[in-house]
Parts: structure tokens; sequence; C-alpha cells
């Protein structure tokens, strides 16, 4: 290893980055030309890169995780004294912050009462299955085992989760994946199937779940595992009447509620948690990305006392959850998510989120009127899509090309935004927008003036 290669010259980083780093999502090609972008230092929601350009970061860490902003002293500091006090000890014992913040986490989710830690949201997710599959065997014969999924919904990169994935670009190539995950059609209004467009389509597209039910056998479906919002998947918020269907149809057949709020979960939407924004009571909840913000890695499986309990019997040696994460059992998660809720409870940032929603809202709607890409702007809290169409009457989906330009548009100038990446295919075409809660009406106003100007400069 020459001194170079330890350098902090930029250029050295650089270097080093192509030469060495596999980059999530990103097609390595182009660096054959262009440099990889390098992030060096971040404050508030403004971020700097290795060239020092500043950008106001709309994306809360490019995967609308840092909830609270960067920089924030106080969760270093609490995972400073954590980590010297005692580090680590695997999750079969108990630490300090892990209990704390359980405790604290379950008076935001009433009805729910066990937290099994781990690291990552695809994991919080395996995790889940594997209570769903184990509760099968245990209680239904091994028959009850299926687990149901929404097209356009995504739950993590690992092959279990890609199996209950309803992005077929993000799945493409990787299978074949594992038996007995079935998909549920999708519930996104603005492209309502034909013979359930109406009125009722909230209740139309949740009587599509029952008849998938009634299709595989009620008594082989375990669970189904939906996001409150589909978030990867466009940023859809369901319909009218779709979530208080949906529960009924669950408590009818027996079937666990699974929601993954590893996006929305945190404050994202305005709310602890997306599922409350709709007034159902899940069996199991996932989350993983603002439960710290981002400055350790945490992730949550929250189950209710019924689901826990069915574990608890001694009938046999393997009777009860036979699952580990190693690094579930680092307390610098619980630590920083201690740090993390007091922040976003103290600095009121889930009423912020939902105030700075509607101006986002409102800004991207004002948008609408102006530029006829547009076809539907939709979001909750802090957390918002705009799906951008060649033909608002046709409803024909934007070039992905057009709508990759105008983020680059906004890049180039300073705004990083998102769009739907390698989902649905011929429909990655929606602007994201999930800004640290922390933002202002000023800041608003130029993630949407710039979005303005981008689509002023690329489509005219
Ligand atoms: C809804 C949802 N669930 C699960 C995951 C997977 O989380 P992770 O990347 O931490 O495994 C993601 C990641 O974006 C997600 O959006």
């Amino acid at each position: 290893m020459d001194a170079r290669s330890l350098s902090n010259d930029p250029s050295a980083v650089v270097e080093a980055d192509r030469a060495h780093i596999w980059h999530h999502l990103v097609q390595h090609k182009q660096f054959e030309t262009l440099d990889p972008r390098i992030i060096v230092e971040g404050k508030g929601l403004r971020v700097w890169d290795i060239n020092g350009k500043e950008h106001l970061d709309a994306v809360s860490g490019g995967v609308w995780t840092v909830n609270v902003g960067y920089g924030r002293e106080s969760i270093a500091n609490a995972v400073r004294d954590q980590i010297l006090k005692m580090n680590f000890w695997g999750g079969s014992f108990g630490t300090v912050p892990s209990a704390q913040f359980a405790e604290r986490l379950l008076e935001k989710m009433p009805g729910l009462d066990r937290v099994y830690y781990a690291n990552s949201g695809s994991e919080a997710n395996e995790k889940a299955f594997k209570m769903v599959r184990q509760i099968s065997h245990k209680h239904h014969g091994g028959k009850k085992r299926k687990i149901l999924y929404r097209d356009r919904d995504y739950h993590g990169g690992t092959i279990a989760t890609m199996s209950a994935g309803g992005q077929q670009e993000r799945n493409a190539m990787y299978g074949p994946f594992v038996p007995d995950f079935v998909m549920v059609p999708h519930c996104s209004e603005y492209r309502a199937q034909p013979e359930l467009a109406g009125d009722n389509y909230g209740e139309l597209a949740a009587l599509e779940i029952e008849k998938v039910i009634l299709r595989e056998g009620p008594d082989t479906v375990g669970a189904l595992c939906l996001e409150p919002i589909t978030a990867g998947g466009g940023a859809l918020t369901p319909p009218k009447g779709y979530w208080e269907k949906v529960q009924e149809i669950c408590k009818k057949y027996d079937i666990l509620l699974h929601i993954d709020e590893v996006v929305c979960g945190m404050g994202r939407t305005g709310t602890w948690f997306g599922y409350q924004q709709y007034g159902i009571q899940p069996d199991i909840v996932t989350m993983a990305k603002g439960v710290a913000s981002g400055y350790a890695a945490i992730s949550c499986c929250v189950t209710t006392n019924a689901v826990f309990e069915q574990f608890k019997d001694e009938s046999d040696h393997l009777s009860y959850f036979r699952d580990i994460s190693t690094f579930g059992g680092c307390t610098g998660g619980p630590a920083a998510a201690l740090e993390n809720l007091r922040i976003l409870e103290d600095e009121d940032l889930l009423g912020n989120s939902a105030r700075m929603g509607e101006r986002l809202n409102a800004n991207l709607l004002a948008l609408q009127e102006k530029h006829k890409a547009i076809g539907w702007v939709r979001g909750k809290g802090l957390f918002a899509g705009a799906e951008l169409v060649a033909d608002r009457t046709t409803k024909e989906p934007l070039a992905e090309k057009l709508c990759a330009a105008i983020v680059g548009d906004c890049l180039k100038n300073g705004v990083v935004i998102g769009m739907t990446n390698r989902s649905i295919p011929g429909f990655n075409n929606t602007l994201l927008f999930a800004p640290p809660l922390i933002a202002t009406a000023a800041d608003v106003d130029e993630i949407t003036t710039a979005v303005d100007n981008a689509m002023t400069r690329v489509l005219g």
C-alpha cells in the first residue's frame, strides 16, 4: 500500500473509490468517464461533497434515513458514552439501551409489545417471515405459511425479502425465489386497474387481496406484508377506504398483518408510524431507516404479545424463536435510537413533517398547474411523489431518461432529489422527495424551485 492510497487528498480518495468500491444500485460503466460522487460532511439538511460543493438534501441521505438531519452532536455523544461503557453483547442477554429504547418505542405503538433487534430493514423483515413460518409449523401443521405481498412494494435485497418483492426490475435475474410468497395487486389510484376504477377504488383494491386469499385457501395464508405507503415503488399513498378493508380481511381469515415501516417509521409521514395515519392495528411492524437516522445501524421487528406468546411454550426444545442477529447486540444502535427519539419529540419533528409536508404538497400542486408533465402529486408528511407523464390524457409515463435528466439538473444546481429507480418496468417516472424532518419552509421552497427550473430546462 503506498502513502497516496491513504491520503485524504480528494483526487486520491476518488481514485481509491473508483478502483475499489462497488457502489449500491449503480451501473459502474459511467465511472469510466465520470468521477464517483463522494460525500464528506453534513449539517442540518445540507451536505458537502469532496469538491466542497454544497447540496440541499431532499432525500435524507439518498435512501430516506437521516430523519433528524446531519451533525447531531448529542447522538454522537450518546453513542460514544454507551460504546465506551459497553459496546456489545449478543442478544440472548439484555443491555441497558436496548431495554430503554424498547420501552420508549412501545409507548408510541399502542397494542404492540415486543421488540426484536436486528440491523437492516431486510433483516427485520426476514425475522417477521421466520416468525410467520414457525407459527405455521407450531400451530397449523405447517400449512398456514404463505406470505402475501403487494405489487410495487419493496421489502429488502435478500433472497427471501425479494421473494416478497413487488418491483420486477429489482428482482430480474436474481431468481428463482423462495416458494410460498404470493403477490396481490397494487392500489395505485392513478393507475387503477381498469376493472376496479370508480369511487370506491380503495375498497375494491382491498377486495382484490381477499380474492387472492380465497384462491390460495385462507388456511394456507399466514400473513400479509404491506408498506403503509408504497415507498420506493413511487410514494403511492393508499386510496380512501383501503386500509380499513384490508384490516377487516386479515381479521376475517386470521391472517397476521405485517406492516413494513422501514421508510415511513419514526415520523416520516407526520405520525410516529405510517400505519397510524390509517387507524389500523398491525400484528407485526418492522422498521429501520429513521430509527436512529443512520447514526448507527439498527432495525426492529416489533410484535404483539399474541404473536410473542406463541413462542413461549416449552412443548419441545425447538419451540422458541431460534434466531440470532449478531449485530442486533450492538448497543450503539439503541443508544442512538433513544437520543433520536428524544430529538423527534423535543423538536416536534412529527408536527414539522406534517406542516412542511402540506407545504411541499401545495408547492408540487402549484408546479402541476405550470408543468403539464406532472400527472399526479401525492404524499404524506415529508414524503412525496410527483409522477411524470408524456401525456396527461393517456397517462403515458414520461421517458425514464427525461425524469433522470430532471433529477440530474437539480443535482447540478445543488438540490438532491430522488426518483423511482429500477422499480416497475416502464414506470421509473416518479420524482421522490423525503428531506430530513427538520426542513423549513425556505428549504421546501428551495426544493420545489429547483424542480421547477429543472423541468423548464429539460422539458421546456
Ligand atoms: C419499505 C422497505 N423495506 C425494507 C427495505 C430494506 O431495508 P435495508 O436496505 O435496510 O435492508 C427498504 C429499503 O429501502 C424499504 O424501502
